[in-house]
């Protein structure tokens, strides 16, 4: 949720620290600070605030350096103020950490240094490492950070800074993601590909337990038997281009675009339009098990939640195979009937959300099969899992989740055809389902193209205090989505909801002032839609239907239509979610909300 990225070599590390952070910021914004070591002294800049304004603070003090580590906070302990920003520097100021992760023993371990005296200047959990490696430092700051880090239980990616030995950075990982970045004669670490792009493509991923020493001359890596190991280096395989906003006012809308190709790039390769079927290679030893399990499990969080819903109903539907959907912080504690003969698909677009991880580990340790399917390469999730399926979407930058969304949609469409094949689904089917995701990005692109009145249609709704969006059937979980793309970005009360359950509730809302969304598609539900638009008409509440293209009928009851091509219920959900997409895009915009990074949200939730 926090941003790391540190650097050291010859070059000065202040802009491309700051630079570093900017990039980072779409992953926590309530706070941030730089640390840099010059003539062996530490200087410390932090702000509550964007980045933008502690580049301003930093353009007055030129300072310079060939060693810098910054940070960019989502707050968990301690207010987003200046005390609490990172990086935490320890009581006689030797030491500077920046901390991703929550550490959760730090209540008994401050105790127990104030009991020797040690004073704290901040709230946090972090100024609890910073305190330890500082009173563990004996001549060796690894050994330092290694016996600071022995006594602490938690979540941390950390880069460490000491005066005592200037030339050095310090990082480590357990349950956060960390990387090193490997340049000519410089050397970076950063929690995400992203902060270092500019520089370099080559990476090494620390594993759980893991530290990495830089400095200017190389780096090393060490288990946490203090053993030094040899680590692959990735190549990362997009550009810079992939994490700018190429033009766009905001990733969101970037993101949005993008569409028509992440949902090509999804099915790249993996399309057999011959044999109406499909193929994915990570998965290809897996998909016996899948299909002799005895239970089936997705889970997932946010927006990847509601394409594990769909992902659920397309197993049931068409291969036939029950599959149950849990929200990964509810699947540990519920103590899920799982063993040896279970599969759980973990579904995150960062791949690095905590509650995701643990549902995993919970699994695991039960003994089940877990599979990933993830966007970011090398993430936390694809590594604890035994195979996956990668979505290749790209970065995904606006903290409003939408091309991660279809391109998940799009995988779980793949697997479900090849499971369905296995299960008996006729070719003659299978080349119809083929068929209409080869249309896909085609559709998404029409449907785009509609984006100037979508944004006229949100001016009229812009100033609403609430929404519901109602569908049924697979399009119960676009519902979902479209009222929680409303209240990430517009701060707008959403609820989604299968249309007919609205008469035992949610109608008694409605009024003159609420817009009810309905997905209304020409499928058989039809009918039960329009007597639904029907009801909420009756009693004067607005209405947004997104139907089918060439559906003159509903015109006619609607305030508004949307329209999308026709589509298979199983391609139906990735293009009746665009306009919801758009529609809140357009309203966040309108009330002058910041699209790319809402209050209080972070892009990747990596504390549980
Ligand atoms: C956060 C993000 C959401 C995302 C959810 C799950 O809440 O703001 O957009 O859907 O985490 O993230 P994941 O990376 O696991 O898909």
């Amino acid at each position: 949720m926090c941003g790391i990225v540190g650097y050291i070599g010859k070059r000065n590390a202040v802009p491309i620290v700051m630079e570093g952070l900017k990039r980072l910021e779409y992953r926590g914004y309530d706070s941030c600070g730089i640390a840099v070591l010059h003539d062996n002294q530490m200087d410390v800049e932090k702000i509550a605030g964007k980045v933008d304004d502690l580049q301003s603070r930093l353009a007055q003090a030129h300072w310079a350096s060939e060693i810098a580590i910054g940070h960019t906070r989502w707050a968990t302990h301690g207010e987003p103020d200046q005390k609490n920003a990172h990086p935490q520097v320890s009581m006689s100021g030797d030491i500077a950490v920046v901390h991703n992760g929550i550490i959760e023993n730090f209540l008994p371990l401050k105790r127990e240094l104030q009991n020797n005296g040690y004073n704290f200047s901040s709230d946090t959990d972090s100024e609890v490492i910073a305190a330890l490696i500082s009173t563990a430092y004996a001549g060796n700051l690894e050994a330092a950070v290694q016996e600071a880090l022995s006594r602490i239980i938690g979540a941390y990616g950390i880069a460490v800074l000491s005066t005592r030995e200037p030339g050095k950075i310090v990082c480590a990982r357990y349950g956060a993601p960390l990387i090193m970045g490997l340049g000519k004669e410089e050397f970076f670490v950063a929690s995400d590909v992203a902060a270092i792009l500019a520089h370099t493509k080559d990476v090494i991923y620390l594993d759980n337990g893991e530290i990495g020493i830089l400095t200017a001359d190389g780096y090393e890596t060490l288990t946490r038997k203090n053993e030094s190991i040899s680590k692959e280096v990735h190549r990362v395989s997009f550009d810079l281009a992939a994490i700018e906003r190429g033009g766009f006012e905001h990733f969101m809308l970037k993101e949005i675009f993008e569409q028509p190709q992440t949902i090509y790039d999804a099915m790249r390769g993996r399309l057999l339009p011959q044999d109406g079927n499909a193929r994915l290679g990570g998965i290809a030893d897996d998909i016996g098990t899948i299909l002799h399990a005895d239970q089936r499990y997705f889970t997932a969080c946010g927006t990847s939640w509601h394409a594990a819903l769909i992902g659920e109903m397309m197993f049931e539907q068409f291969a036939h195979l029950p599959a149950e959907v849990e929200y990964a912080s509810e699947f540990r504690y519920r103590e899920p009937l799982v063993d040896k003969r279970s599969v759980i698909f973990a579904i995150s677009q960062s791949g690095e959300t905590a509650d995701t991880l643990a549902a995993i580990q919970e699994a695991k340790s039960h003994g089940a099969t877990a599979l990933g399917i993830c966007n970011v390469v090398g993430s936390s999730i694809a590594r604890e899992t035994k195979a996956g399926i990668y979505i290749h979407a790209g970065p995904e930058i606006g903290v409003a989740s939408t091309k991660a969304f279809t391109s998940q949609v799009t995988v779980l469409t793949l697997l479900t055809l090849r499971l369905a094949r296995m299960m008996g689904m006729s070719e003659e089917q299978g080349l119809e389902i083929v068929e209409s995701l080869q249309k896909l990005p085609e559709q998404v692109e029409w449907i785009l193209n509609q984006a100037d009145r979508i944004a006229k249609i949100a001016q009229v709704y812009a100033k609403a205090r609430n929404f519901l969006y109602l569908g049924r059937g697979v399009n119960f979980p676009v519902a979902l989505e479209g009222a929680l793309k409303l209240k990430e970005i517009s701060y707008i009360h959403a609820e989604g909801y299968p249309a007919a359950e609205m008469k035992h509730g949610p109608i008694a809302l409605i009024d003159e002032d609420m817009p009810v969304v309905f997905l209304a598609p020409k499928d058989k539900t039809y009918d039960k839609i329009l007597s639904n638009i029907q009801e909420v008409k009756a009693r004067k509440g607005r209405v947004i239907v997104v139907a089918t293209e060439g559906d003159k009928e509903i015109a006619d009851l609607a305030d508004h239509v949307i329209y999308v091509p026709a589509a298979l219920a199983f391609t139906a959900p990735i293009l009746n979610v665009i306009p919801l997409q758009l529609l809140a895009y357009y309203v966040a915009v309108e009330r002058g909300c910041n699209v790319d990074q809402p209050r209080n949200l972070a892009k990747s939730v990596t504390v549980e």
